[in-house]
């Protein structure tokens, strides 16, 4: 078992009404707060009034910044990081999926200095504080609601790259599996293949734990059974509460202890699918993962033996990948490029970007020759 520092300081607050809590918690912060949210449906749902009543009932003072695009572009961050410092927010509530936290994370880091996020990025900057976060999740899927990470696109460089730092961590993050109610039968499997995969990235890290390696499982099981009932009913809040609760502990370093960091080769792969055809994250991973299984068929055998043993009860290799690409399709979540309408003409772009921005994982390395494999595993 590899050494780990164990540390998690976001406070989850899960259930019906929790949202009714923001207006005892935001105050404790100030009264200055910058209220980030995406493209329109925390409106439509009626979540943005809701908010808006509270926020303004408390007595804050609200400077907005609307329009958070999924797969975020640091462009936004910057945007808004302006509006932050010049205003002089107290704190940041982000409302929305993943895309929109991510952003709000980086902002928080970002109003506190005088230079692009993006500097966070390439290292050329270091943060040194932030602005207080708050954060009420409306899709599960990332665990972005209480993990140190964020992911930004940046068009001009051509990355899609994920930072980590303790400083952006939310601070609280509220959870009610009703306001998921209104995500599409699409987002919502494409939230299950995220959380499934961020399973499978600890779960193929170099190091070794056999305590993770049972949370992982769990957590899979969990999903494996919630995830087609949730399916079937959107609007059923025991599905919708079951997927929440997996997705937020796939990802909040519970499954990490122990295991180095996980291998996150599928993402890197994931990302680059997300920024050259804005390619959904988690149909991303849905069609990368059963590909990349094939392809380490053999070097990961034992592994994938021991996950099918745990999962769907057998330990034959074949069966078990089988058996996830048939998960995701019952979903619906897309196992081929074909199904997101990438063709053979655009094998070649793909390819040479996973090879100039070095997507492989910290344990599984990849040569071209494994990512023309793996191409053709997706196809
Ligand atoms: O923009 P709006 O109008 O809000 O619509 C969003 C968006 O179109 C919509 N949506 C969100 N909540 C909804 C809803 N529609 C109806 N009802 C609701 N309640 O769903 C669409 C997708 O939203 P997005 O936030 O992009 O999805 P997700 O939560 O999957 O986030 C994906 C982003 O997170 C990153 C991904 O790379 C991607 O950029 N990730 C972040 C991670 C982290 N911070 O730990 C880890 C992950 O591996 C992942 O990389
Ligand atoms: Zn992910």
């Amino acid at each position: 078992m590899d050494n780990f520092v164990s540390y998690n300081p976001t406070a989850l607050h899960f259930g019906k009404g929790v949202i009714d809590k923001l207006s005892e918690t935001i105050p404790q912060y100030g009264k200055r707060v910058l209220f980030v949210y995406g493209k329109g449906s925390v409106k439509r749902s009626g979540l943005y009034d809701k908010i808006m009543s509270q926020l303004l009932k408390s007595g804050m003072e609200v400077f907005e910044y609307e329009g958070i695009k999924p797969n975020p572009k640091v462009d936004d961050v910057d945007a808004a990081a302006v509006i932050g410092r010049e205003k002089n927010v107290d704190v940041i509530l982000a409302v929305g999926g993943g895309s929109v936290i991510d952003s709000a994370k980086i902002i928080s880091i970002t109003i506190p200095v005088n230079h692009s996020a993006w500097d966070f990025y390439t290292y050329r900057a270091k943060p040194k504080v932030s602005v207080p976060l708050i954060a009420v999740l409306t899709l599960a899927a990332t665990g972005t609601e209480m993990n140190p990470f964020a992911v930004l696109q940046n068009e001009k460089t051509g990355r899609k790259d994920g930072y980590r730092s303790d400083l952006i961590f939310p601070r609280h993050s509220f959870l009610d599996p009703e306001v998921t109610y209104s995500v599409p039968a699409n987002y919502t499997a494409y939230g299950i293949s995220d959380l499934i995969a961020h399973c499978f990235e600890n779960y193929f890290s170099k190091g070794d734990c056999s305590l993770s390696d049972r949370f992982i499982f769990s957590i899979i099981n969990d999903a494996v059974e919630w995830g087609p009932k949730l399916m079937n009913n959107l609007c059923g809040y025991d599905e919708r509460a079951a997927i929440m609760y997996d997705a937020t502990m796939a990802l909040n370093l519970l499954t990490s202890n122990g295991k180095d960091g996980g291998d996150w080769g599928v993402h890197g792969m994931g990302h680059i699918l997300s920024l050259l055809y804005e390619v959904p994250h988690g149909a991303s991973l849905s069609i990368v993962f059963p590909a990349w299984m094939k392809l380490h068929c053999e070097r990961a055998g034992e592994r994938i033996s021991r996950l099918g043993k745990n999962i769907f009860g057998t330990s034959d290799v074949d069966e078990t990948i089988a058996s996830f690409e048939a998960f995701f399709e019952q979903i619906g979540s897309p196992v081929r490029l074909s199904q997101v309408g990438i063709g053979a003409d655009k094998h070649e772009a793909i390819i040479h970007l996973w090879i100039r921005n070095k997507a492989e994982g910290g344990n599984f390395k990849l040569k071209e020759y494994d990512y023309r494999k793996l191409i053709e595993l997706m196809a």
